[in-house]
C-alpha cells in the first residue's frame, strides 16, 4: 500500500475512507470555501485523507487551477481549525484542480468525463464522488447531466453522490428531487447531508443511550416530564443571506432537518444493529409517530415570530424586515417554538418543545431531557424544594460541547437545605483537543460508503410531510396565526413563553 505522506494510518472499527476523485458542483461558492476545503485539509493534517485523493472544482466562473487555489487558500487561513501550514497546504492544493463549466451546459460535462477519464489512464482512482454544492435550483440539471453524459457510472469503481441541503422545499418537491437523484443514483449510492448529524455531539446521543444501562431504563414517559430542544443563534441575515432565508424561514431552514434530527435520536428505539439502514430504520419510525397537526393544533402548538430592531451583544441590528435581501413585508419566520408530541409507547404524554430563533442573545445548541421530580416527601418537602430545579441532563451540542447532569444537593452545614448542583463532562477536557467539524466526518464516511450519517429518503419525506402540516396552516388557511415578534437580543417571543409555561414549565437559558 502507497505511504500517506501525511502521518502514519490509524486502524478504527469504521469501513476505511477509499481514494477517489471528488467532483464538486458550486466550487466558487462559500460551503467549499468555508466548509468542504478545510474539511479536506484538516482530515489531511489528521492523516486521515485517502492516499490518492483528487478534487475538482466545477463552477461557472472562469479561474485557472492557481486562482481556484489561491482563493480557497485564503479562506482556509481564517477558517481551518487546526490553523494553515504553508507547507502541508501546498502538498494539499496540489490535488485541486479546476473545471469550467454551466452547470445546464452537455458539453461541460463531456469535458468532465474526458477529464476523470484521462486522470484515471494517469494513474487517478476510478472512484468518482459527486458532491452537490451548487445552489439547489441547479441540482436537477446537475444530476440530469451526469446520467446523460454517462458519468454516473465507473466502469473500475464507484460512483456517488452527495447532495446538500435544502433537499426541496415542502414534500412534492423533495420527492421530485429523490426521484431525480433515484433515476441517476442507487439510493445506496446517494448521501443526503445534514450536518447535524456529523456533529461529535450528535453521535454521542446514540452512545450516551444505548452504551450505557443507567439512561435507557429512564428514557421514558414514566420518568421523564418532558425535553427541550433549543437552538439559539446571534447573528441575523449577515453576508447576503436574506435572499435565501426569505424563502425559507426558521421552520424549513433548520427544524425540518437538524432539530427532527436531534429529536429523532433522543426518542429512537434502540437500533438492531448499526448498519445504516439498521439506525435510519429506528429514526424514521419516530418522525412517523409524530402527532398529526391540524390548522387549530398549529395555532395551538406553534409559534412563529420575526425580530424587531435591538442589540446583539452591544450591537445595535435592524429588524428582521429591514434585512438586506428580505422583502419588507416578509411574512417569513426568522424564530419558531412548537411543542411535539410523539404519539407511541414510551413517549405517550411527554411534550417535546422545540425552538430555533436568530438573533437571539447568543449562539448554542442543546438538548435537555427534564426527569419527573422525586415524591413531594422527605427533602422535597422543604420549603423552596418544590421551584428548585430538579434531574435535568443536558447535551451541549454546541458550544463547550458536553453533558452535564443536574441534581439536588445538601448543603454543607448543620441546616437541612438544599441546593441544585451538577455533574459535568465537557469534551474539552475529557479529550483535551477540540472536535473534528462536521463535514471532517461526513466527508470521510462519504469516501468509505457509509450512509449512516445521512439521511434517508423516506426519512426525508416524512419530516417534510410533518412540516408541510405547519406551513400550509400558516401560509394557505383563511385565518393563519399570527406572526409574532421579539426584539433581536432577546430570547424570543412572550407567546413562546406562553407555549410553555401554560404548562406549568418554562423553557431553560443556555
Ligand atoms: C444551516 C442553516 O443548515 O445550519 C443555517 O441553513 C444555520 O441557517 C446553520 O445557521 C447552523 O449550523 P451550525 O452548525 O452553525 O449550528
Amino acid at each position: 500500500m502507497e505511504e500517506n505522506p501525511f502521518r502514519e494510518d490509524d486502524l478504527d472499527m469504521r469501513n476505511r475512507p477509499e481514494a477517489c476523485v471528488l467532483v464538486i458542483f458550486g466550487a466558487t461558492g462559500d460551503l467549499t470555501h468555508r466548509k468542504l476545503i478545510p474539511a479536506l485539509y484538516n482530515l489531511a493534517a489528521d492523516g486521515d485523507l485517502p492516499v490518492g485523493l483528487k478534487v475538482v472544482g466545477f463552477a461557472r466562473r472562469e479561474k485557472t487551477d492557481e486562482i481556484f487555489r489561491e482563493g480557497l487558500e485564503e479562506l482556509n487561513k481564517k477558517v481551518s481549525r487546526q490553523g494553515h501550514d504553508d507547507g502541508l497546504w501546498e502538498q494539499f492544493a496540489q490535488s485541486i484542480t479546476y473545471h469550467e463549466s454551466n452547470f445546464n451546459d452537455a458539453e461541460g460535462y463531456h469535458r468532465l468525463k474526458e477529464r476523470l477519464d484521462k486522470m484515471e489512464e494517469e494513474g487517478a482512482s476510478p472512484n468518482r464522488l459527486f458532491y452537490l454544492a451548487s445552489a439547489p435550483e441547479f441540482f436537477d440539471d446537475i444530476l440530469l447531466h451526469l446520467k446523460d453524459s454517462g458519468l454516473n457510472e465507473s466502469k473500475n469503481g464507484w460512483c456517488r453522490a452527495v447532495v446538500e441541503k435544502p433537499f426541496g422545499t415542502d414534500l412534492a418537491t423533495a420527492q421530485h428531487l429523490n426521484q431525480t437523484v433515484n433515476n441517476t443514483f442507487q439510493e445506496r449510492d446517494t448521501y443526503r447531508i445534514d450536518h447535524y448529524l456529523g456533529k461529535e455531539t450528535a453521535q454521542n446521543i446514540m452512545v450516551l443511550r444505548f452504551a450505557n444501562a443507567l439512561f435507557e431504563l429512564l428514557w421514558n414517559n414514566r420518568c421523564i416530564d418532558h425535553i427541550q430542544v433549543t437552538c439559539a443563534e446571534h447573528f441575523g441575515m449577515e453576508g447576503g443571506r436574506g435572499g435565501y432565508y426569505d424563502k425559507s424561514g426558521a421552520l424549513r431552514d433548520m427544524v425540518q432537518n437538524h432539530l427532527l434530527q436531534l429529536v429523532s435520536l433522543i426518542a429512537m428505539e434502540p437500533p438492531a444493529d448499526l448498519s445504516a439502514d439498521g439506525v435510519r430504520d429506528e429514526k424514521v419510525k419516530v418522525m412517523k409517530c409524530l402527532r398529526p397537526l391540524t390548522p387549530e393544533d398549529v395555532a395551538e402548538n406553534v409559534v412563529r415570530a420575526q425580530y424587531t430592531a435591538g442589540t446583539v451583544n452591544g450591537e445595535e441590528v435592524p429588524a428582521y424586515r429591514r434585512e438586506d435581501r428580505v422583502d419588507p413585508g416578509s411574512m417569513t419566520e426568522s424564530y419558531v417554538a412548537l411543542r411535539i408530541f410523539i404519539d407511541n409507547w414510551r413517549w405517550e404524554g411527554v411534550p417535546f418543545y422545540v425552538r430555533m430563533g436568530k438573533r437571539l442573545p447568543k449562539k448554542g445548541t442543546e438538548i435537555s431531557i427534564h426527569f419527573k421530580h422525586a415524591p413531594n416527601v422527605l427533602f422535597n418537602a422543604l420549603s423552596g424544594a418544590e421551584a428548585m430545579p430538579g434531574n435535568v441532563l443536558v447535551i451541549r451540542i454546541q458550544p463547550d460541547e458536553g453533558i452535564s447532569l443536574g441534581m439536588r444537593s445538601k448543603r454543607p452545614g448543620p441546616a437541612a437545605l438544599l441546593q441544585p448542583v451538577k455533574m459535568d463532562f465537557r469534551y474539552q477536557t475529557s479529550f483535551g483537543k477540540s472536535s473534528p467539524e462536521a463535514y471532517e466526518r461526513l466527508l470521510l464516511d462519504s469516501m468509505a460508503g457509509d450512509a449512516t450519517l445521512f439521511a434517508r429518503k423516506d426519512e426525508v419525506e416524512t419530516a417534510w410531510k410533518y412540516i408541510d402540516q405547519i406551513e400550509d396552516a400558516w401560509h394557505k388557511s383563511s385565518d393563519p396565526p399570527k406572526m409574532a415578534e421579539y426584539p433581536a437580543g432577546s430570547w424570543g417571543p412572550k407567546e413562546a413563553d406562553l407555549l410553555i409555561e401554560q404548562d406549568g414549565r418554562e423553557w431553560r437559558r443556555l
